[in-house]
């Protein structure tokens, strides 16, 4: 039987499962934030669905954030990453519903946009509720129609409400939401893997 994400992200935060998430992610993150933090000007920074902080954390050490914080729907994962770094900002919220008192800078994302309902929505949200003029939104996604070995995850991660949408498709609600200087690569491509899809735009 199939279950809603936030329900499954939470047994693996009690599995420990969080941690190989961080080691399967890191070099694709890596490749994200070492494009979104190019310019070296002061930022503030949310992780939409951080699962336990491992990338607020990271990103929280880098001379010019001035703020970073972590939002997930998984209280597991929240309890979690308080646990790890009780000094840091973790909210438990669906993001959907929730957004910064103040806006930032960069919104990051990795593997949690196609859990959404409708992940243009989040898109468009974030544009206007989360992002300053200028803000940059980048997102990566190993779930996309072009990268075959990802179609079975539905199933064999046993989650509901997947959304297999193609690399144009992920583009188009960059494009229609009034993104700019949009750009979009795959990093990690090699046999059976077309790679992380990595999206972004700026406001
Ligand atoms: C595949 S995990 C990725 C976690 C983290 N970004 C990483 O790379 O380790 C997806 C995360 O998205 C969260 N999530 C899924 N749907 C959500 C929603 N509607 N609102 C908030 N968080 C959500 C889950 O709880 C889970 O922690």
């Amino acid at each position: 039987m199939k279950r809603n994400p936030i329900e499954v992200f939470s047994d693996w935060a009690d599995l420990d499962k969080d941690f190989g998430m961080e080691i399967n992610h890191k070099e694709s993150v890596e490749n994200m934030l070492s494009f979104a933090l190019q310019n070296e000007t002061p930022f503030s920074f949310i992780d939409a669905g951080c699962g336990n902080g491992w990338v607020v954390r990271s990103v929280a050490e880098h001379p010019m954030c001035q703020n970073a914080m972590g939002v997930d729907g998984s209280k597991k994962m929240i309890d979690k990453a308080n646990k790890i770094d009780p000094n840091a900002t973790y909210t438990c919220a669906n993001l959907m519903q929730w957004s910064p008192e103040k806006k930032v800078d960069l919104v990051h994302s990795m593997e949690v946009f196609y859990y959404m309902e409708n992940p243009k929505k989040l898109i468009q949200f974030i544009y206007e509720k989360w992002l300053k003029k200028n803000g940059r939104l980048i997102i990566g996604l190993d779930f996309y129609f072009e990268n075959k070995a990802s179609h079975d995850w539905s199933e064999s991660c046993g989650i509901s409400n997947m959304k297999l949408f193609s690399e144009n498709e992920w583009v188009s609600f960059f494009t229609d939401t009034g993104f700019n200087e949009i750009k979009f690569w795959r990093y990690g491509a090699k046999e059976n893997w077309a790679g992380t899809l990595i999206v972004t735009g700026v406001k």
